[in-house]
């Protein structure tokens, strides 16, 4: 799909399907008599009859636009998109009131209309319709900004893109070596990015004991990555991503139905990667370092038992009592080796961790966790001007001993069945630097769509992407 600002009038542009908003002065020109005053999202098709040079004409219910998020408006372009392929429109022109962002609108059409086809045999990817062109109607005045918009949202799209396709690809490819491959690919021939990879011997030496004590169920070997950004500027941010490539529980196996989607459990990693996809186009000026944990979780005859104890990184010991509470294990690695090896400034990480998030936030709404205001404001700030959907929730520590162990410092499972998403952060926290502002978002419901959604397909959402990439170029 391929973008462009035009300053060309709706009655004399050439396109398959033209969208226009309804209430607008566009919509009039094109709709004359007809007053169709659709609820937001709703679309209306006209046929042109030769009126235009456009041969269809989708009148798009806006809704009041001062109430218009960046999501509605991202979701509203993904429907104009959808429609757009059920017409087979090669070229779409869509009439951008002077209000609103040409960033979202390609957002919109861009993920609204993505599809994972890479293993589909070639006679069914043939079918598969494609918008060709799609041309972002303005004014003299706003060209600039729009061009602009269509830059950013085509780069933000692809480090999206580059998320899902990681999580959709199937977890026998996306092995922990090959996202340390993917990692390693990114960084070359950038001279201010830089990639470390750690395997069992290094990670030995380091004394991750905890992810090392995970990977042991399975034959692949687990990955440690460090992903390096100089953008400058004096600030220095790490994200940290849960990277479990594929999670069947361990010997606390999961049932069928509950595995079936377990290859979304690097969807953390995969939006890291993402996001670094994209620093040397988007070039923040801001350092970012990257940490991804990647192993698999399997129950293989030297797995990890309940009951055994590890010693974290920051020499923290945990008692394993339930093998599927596999992700905080990990993490637990990753954020003593955030506290330990790297100067930051903030601490982020994402992690498809627990149900109970889901039940508590749906599937669309990830759970941010921390103690700290300022980071929690600028991260809420960045999901909502990015489009994505982030809510606070407690890091109550009058639930602390729900963590303690009898035999170690502290167990991975809390041993009631309330407050999931809470204990499997305040588990996190016995890890995580106490002199650095840390959030961590819990984000196992948004991380994979299990049934299609406007703006998310079935698969990989790619969600984080957004508003960490918004995040890293509102700071500064
Ligand atoms: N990867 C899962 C969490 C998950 C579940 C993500 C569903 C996305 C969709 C995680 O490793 C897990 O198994 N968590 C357990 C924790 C429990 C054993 C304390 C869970 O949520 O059931
Ligand atoms: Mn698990
Ligand atoms: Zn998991």
């Amino acid at each position: 799909m391929k973008f462009q600002a035009k300053v060309t009038d709706v009655t004399k542009i050439e396109a398959d399907l033209l969208a226009v908003f309804a209430g607008s002065e566009e919509a009039r020109k094109v709709d004359g008599a007809e007053e169709f005053d659709g609820e937001q999202g709703d679309i209306l098709f006209l046929h042109s009859h030769g009126n235009i040079p456009a041969k269809r004409v989708a009148i798009v219910g806006l809704g009041k636009i001062s109430e218009l998020t960046v999501s509605d408006l991202q979701t509203i372009a993904a429907k104009i998109g959808k429609k757009a392929k059920e017409v087979a429109a090669k070229t779409v022109a869509i009439a951008l009131p002077k209000e609103l962002q040409a960033q979202a609108i390609v957002e919109g059409l861009t993920l609204g209309t993505y599809t994972f086809s890479k293993h589909k045999s070639e006679e069914t990817r043939n079918k598969e319709k494609h918008i060709e062109e799609v041309s972002i109607l303005t004014t003299p005045p706003k060209l600039n900004a729009v061009v602009a918009g269509i830059s950013r949202g085509e780069t933000v799209s692809q480090a999206v893109m580059f998320a899902r396709d990681l999580v959709n690809e199937p977890p026998s490819f996306t092995t922990p070596t090959h996202l340390a491959d993917v990692a390693g690919k990114l960084v070359k021939g950038h001279a201010n990015m830089s990639c470390e990879v750690f395997g069992p011997k290094e990670m030995k030496t380091l004394g991750m004991e905890a992810i090392l004590g995970i990977a042991r169920g399975s034959d692949e070997e687990p990955r440690f990555i460090h992903l390096s950004y100089k953008g400058g500027g004096g600030k220095t941010v790490c994200l940290v991503g849960k990277g479990i490539t594929f999670d069947t529980g361990g010997l606390s196996l999961k049932d069928s139905k509950n595995m079936e989607t377990m290859k979304l459990d690097m969807a953390g990693a995969a939006a890291i990667l993402g996001v670094f996809s994209v620093l040397p186009i988007l070039k923040p000026n801001i350092n970012v370092v990257g940490l991804i944990a990647a192993t698999e979780n399997m129950p293989g005859p030297k797995a990890i038992k309940p009951g055994d104890v590890v010693a974290a990184m920051n020499g923290k010991t945990i008692e394993i009592l339930n093998t599927d509470a596999e992700g905080r294990v990990v993490l637990a690695d990753a954020l003593s080796y955030a506290g330990a090896k790297v100067k930051s400034d903030a601490i982020v990480d994402l992690a498809t961790l627990t149900g109970a998030c889901m039940v508590a936030l749906g599937e669309e709404i990830a759970g941010m966790f921390t103690d700290d205001v300022t980071l929690a404001e600028e991260l809420e700030r960045a999901a909502t001007d990015s489009g994505e959907h982030i809510w606070s929730m407690p890091l109550a520590r009058q639930y602390k001993e729900l963590v303690k162990s009898d035999v170690a410092d502290v167990k991975n499972i809390s041993g009631t069945k309330y407050g999931g998403a809470i204990n499997g952060a305040l588990f996190l926290a016995e890890f995580a630097p106490l002199s650095v502002p840390w959030a961590h978002l819990d984000i196992a419901g948004p991380a994979f769509a299990e049934k299609d959604a406007p703006l998310t397909p079935k698969g990989g959402t790619g969600f984080g992407v957004r508003m960490l990439l918004q995040w890293l170029l509102q700071e500064k």
